[in-house]
């Protein structure tokens, strides 16, 4: 078949109820008054002073501390295939390695002096230990951890109001470099796992041992995500070090995976470093893959390197091509066929909400908005983020099926994940809306509330029915409450919010740890017995060589087509995505901006279009329903609303559409990647007489495309909010009357509307022009060109794709 539909999404119920105005409980009334965000700082603070106590009293120098019965955690020794537990715990205090940078964030100076002084103590065979462990989370977690503080504390002016601290000046004067010499000696321990035939790492290691006594049950499956995120740790510790095999090996696993990349240009999930194969092809943002991207992008600013970039760039485009989902409110990214591009799942994941925050990180500001209101929605209902959370029901026999809050739960615990808050605090950076204030002080009423446990805070075990689980990762602390106090930073205070750190190029690895490199830092370098290259290159040469293309950095192309004078000089094509890597976006929501004091999300349209797109899955938990802390949608809390409306501004809750939209693929779907999609720019814009318009669209062939459309069905409300009239449906199809040949055809009531076209969304009175094709048999008259040059396909009429026989 030439094309075939694979994806629905069905966006019912026309006219919006507003949901009521809730009350607070914030002593100051959701200000967000200096003194009031002050205040929330300070709340953030005793929260992780409650936890870091309860882990100094309880669990040190074990790993983590129980939070529900105060005792020390570490590996299980009985159970070697106890992943979950053992993976990012090897009785190193685990949870002081992922935290160091915290205390200095959160300037607790007497803390930071204890734990330094026992690191110091003890930093001989720290790491000696007869444990098997997740590469990929020792580095993120410790590696990256001992690194950070190691940069704040030889490569950071600190402000006087800190400098002022006798113990803070005595660590800063003391400090000799140890916790890099740490980082290298765990950085050596790791690498081991790198050391494979096939160049690709194997996902566990034991720390004293290296690969020996590692049951080969726990080294199958490597995750993408494991095999190429450990490349911007290893980097920075080549660069700082001047012991180049971290760089050196994590590069060419992270070059050969990509190498790899189906046609659609995206990566599987799940690789097997034994047999050099594939486990699976599916892909997706989420669990297994989201810091491959996130480390893209972030290897991209780290160390100014266009081609990690490019990858950036590449799989973006792919995934908004063949993943991202939604209308005009709301964007979401489920897995979708690495080879065929077809959605394999209902459900999105908790990691995913990381997402919108790398969209900030990129200038993607709309996408981020619109990815971000979704995990909005789901944290409103849930007070948390489900494992997984189920988006789409399709009940073809029970359309009135009633659902329930379980029904939407695919995996039902939320162990304290940062994602979300972390989403906010960079979307707040970029547009100061105090939504994302909102949003945070929700969070913090609910860390005191309900996860504040015992001896720390205990996440969900089962959202269904509020059961509480006895563990508090290593990251509550080092993430969550580190991005939750940052948000509150509105004033600066944090020293990296400072003037001196803007200049620095720094980032968050993907484990909230502030990290960066300049010149000057690998002239001050330690030498800690480095490995030089060349005897690198020559063990390798062992290996099996990776393929390592020669990337090339896509360009922007102009080429010139004739207009219907067959003029060409006036009109050029260039690269719809060309310009989306370029630019920063400013806030979009602020164009209906008129007060400093309004949260501009009440000036947006889809503000409630979630609500409605995924009302059958979002549901409250019974037990939500009666305990919640005062029953109300972030974004309706009527003090908020009061203070950051203008006073004469309704809450709007426009129409939402009732047109179905639907994706197909059109010929060959592995050509997509290669398929010219471009975008007409006039040249001289005084150019009049021509019918191809600034912003349209040219595709020459109908070969490898994947569209979305919407089909406009008569009495229907269309995603412009336009009521579909019979008037305008055969305004469309008029020339089939016209026209005596095309009679035999019999009109469909409907007509269709491209809305999206291998990831490049129409604008608004755009249309697409393709060249003239030969009917192909295989169709047997399912696609044909009316008088009027539209295409049509199984007897609807497109409303914008025209063929071009100029
Ligand atoms: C918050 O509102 C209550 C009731 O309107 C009022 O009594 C209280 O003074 C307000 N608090 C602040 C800090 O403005
Ligand atoms: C911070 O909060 C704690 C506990 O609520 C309180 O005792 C302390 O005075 C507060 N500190 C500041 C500076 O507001
Ligand atoms: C774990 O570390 C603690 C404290 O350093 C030590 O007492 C204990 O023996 C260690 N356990 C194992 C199994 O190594
Ligand atoms: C730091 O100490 C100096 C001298 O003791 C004092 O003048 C200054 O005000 C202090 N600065 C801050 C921010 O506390
Ligand atoms: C690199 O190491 C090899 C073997 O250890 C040694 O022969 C060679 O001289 C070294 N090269 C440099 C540039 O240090
Ligand atoms: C390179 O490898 C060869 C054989 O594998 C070995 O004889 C030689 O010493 C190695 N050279 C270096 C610099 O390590
Ligand atoms: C790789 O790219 C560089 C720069 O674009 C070029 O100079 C070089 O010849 C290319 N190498 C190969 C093997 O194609
Ligand atoms: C259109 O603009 C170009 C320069 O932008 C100018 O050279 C040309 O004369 C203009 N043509 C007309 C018809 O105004």
């Amino acid at each position: 078949m030439l094309f075939k539909i694979i994806s629905y999404h069905i966006i019912v119920i026309v006219y919006i109820l507003c949901v009521k105005l809730t009350t607070a409980k914030s002593p100051y009334n959701s200000s967000f008054t200096p003194e009031h965000l002050r205040y929330l700082k300070n709340e953030t603070k005793e929260l992780f002073k409650h936890a870091w106590n309860s882990y100094m009293e309880f669990g040190f120098p074990f790993d983590e501390v129980r939070p529900l019965t105060c005792e020390p955690y570490g590996p299980d020794y009985k159970d070697y295939s106890n992943t979950v537990r053992n993976d990012a715990m090897a009785n190193i205090s685990s949870t002081i390695l992922d935290n160091l940078d915290t205390l200095i964030i959160m300037e607790q100076w007497n803390e930071l002096d204890y734990v330094l002084e026992y690191l110091n103590t003890n930093q001989n065979n720290f790491f000696d230990k007869n444990s098997i462990v997740q590469v990929f989370e020792t580095t993120i977690r410790f590696l990256g951890g001992l690194m950070s503080a190691h940069l704040i504390l030889t490569d950071v002016k600190f402000k006087p109001r800190q400098t002022n601290n006798t113990k803070f000046m005595k660590i800063l004067k003391n400090y000799d470099g140890f916790l890099l010499k740490m980082a290298h000696d765990l950085g050596l321990r790791l690498i081991t796992s790198y050391r494979t035939s096939t160049n690709i790492p194997v996902p566990r290691i034991n720390l004293a041992n290296g690969l020996k006594s590692v049951p080969p049950a726990l080294q199958k499956d490597a995750c993408t995500s494991g095999v190429t995120t450990p490349v911007l740790e290893f980097t920075l510790l080549s660069k700082l070090t001047g012991d180049y095999q971290f760089e050196y090996f994590s590069q060419m696993s992270f070059w050969k995976l990509w190498s790899s990349k189906s046609p659609l240009n995206l990566m599987p999930m799940t690789i097997d470093p034994v047999s050099n194969q594939w486990k699976d092809s599916i892909t997706g943002i989420g669990a297994s893959i989201d810091s491959f991207y996130e480390y893209a992008a972030k290897s991209s600013i780290l160390f100014d390197d266009k081609y990690m970039w490019s990858v950036f760039t590449t799989s973006y485009q792919a995934l908004l091509t063949h993943s991202a989902q939604g209308g005009e409110g709301a964007m979401i990214f489920p897995n979708v066929g690495t080879q065929d591009g077809v959605v394999f799942s209902d459900w999105i994941d908790s990691l995913g909400a990381f997402w919108s925050g790398l969209q900030v990180l990129t200038g993607q500001l709309t996408d981020a908005i619109k990815t971000h209101v979704v995990y909005m929605k789901i944290w409103n209902y849930f007070d948390s983020i489900p494992e997984r959370w189920i988006y789409a029901h399709h009940n073809k026999k029970n359309k009135k099926k009633k659902y329930r809050a379980e029904d939407s739960i695919e995996l039902e615990w939320y162990p304290l994940r940062p994602e979300f808050i972390e989403s906010s605090y960079y979307l707040y950076r970029a547009t100061k809306d105090p939504m994302y204030l909102q949003i945070g002080e929700r969070v913090l009423n609910l860390f005191q509330d309900r996860f504040k446990a015992p001896c720390g805070f205990s996440g969900i075990q089962d959202i269904n029915t509020g059961e509480k689980q006895n563990r508090m990762e290593t990251f509550v602390m080092g993430e969550t409450l580190k991005y939750l106090y940052l948000l509150f930073d509105t004033n600066d205070e944090v020293f990296l919010h400072s003037s001196e750190m803007n200049s620095k190029n720094w980032i968050f690895s993907t484990e909230a740890h502030p990290l960066w490199f300049h010149k000057g830092l690998s002239e001050k370098r330690y030498n800690f017995g480095a490995q030089n290259l060349s005897s690198l290159i020559n063990e390798s040469s062992k290996f099996t060589p990776a393929v390592i293309k020669n990337l090339t950095i896509p360009t922007p192309f102009i080429f010139n087509i004739p207009d219907e004078n067959g003029v060409i000089s006036h009109i050029g094509k260039k690269d719809p995505f060309s310009d989306r890597f370029k630019i920063c976006e400013l806030n979009p929501l602020k164009k209906s901006f008129n007060s400093l004091l309004e949260s501009s999300y009440y000036g947006w349209p889809y503000l409630f279009n979630s609500d409605h797109s995924f009302s059958k899955s979002l549901k409250k938990p019974p037990h939500i329903d009666k305990s919640n802390l005062d029953g109300s949608y972030i974004e309706l809390t009527k003090d908020f609303y009061d203070k950051f409306t203008s006073f004469d501004t309704p809450l709007m809750c426009p129409r939402v559409h009732n047109t179905q939209i639907y994706e197909i693929f059109w010929g060959d779907i592995k050509l997509c990647g290669k398929t010219e999609v471009s975008q007409i720019v006039h040249l001289q814009p005084n150019i009049t007489e021509s019918i191809i318009l600034q912003n349209d669209l040219w595709v020459p062939t109908l070969q490898g495309l994947r569209i979305t459309f919407e089909e406009l069905a008569l009495g229907l409300v269309d995603s412009r909010n336009e009521l579909i009239t019979s008037d305008y449906i055969s305004m469309i199809q008029s020339d089939e009357d016209e026209d005596e040949e095309e009679v035999k055809y019999k009109k469909k009531d409907s007509i269709l509307r491209i809305k999206k076209i291998n990831g490049v969304p129409l604008k608004y009175g755009s249309v697409i022009w393709t060249l003239p094709f030969a009917p192909n048999p295989e169709d047997k008259g399912a696609v044909r060109v009316t008088s009027e040059s539209r295409v049509v396909i199984q007897g609807k009429v497109i409303e914008n794709l025209l063929v071009w026989y100029g």
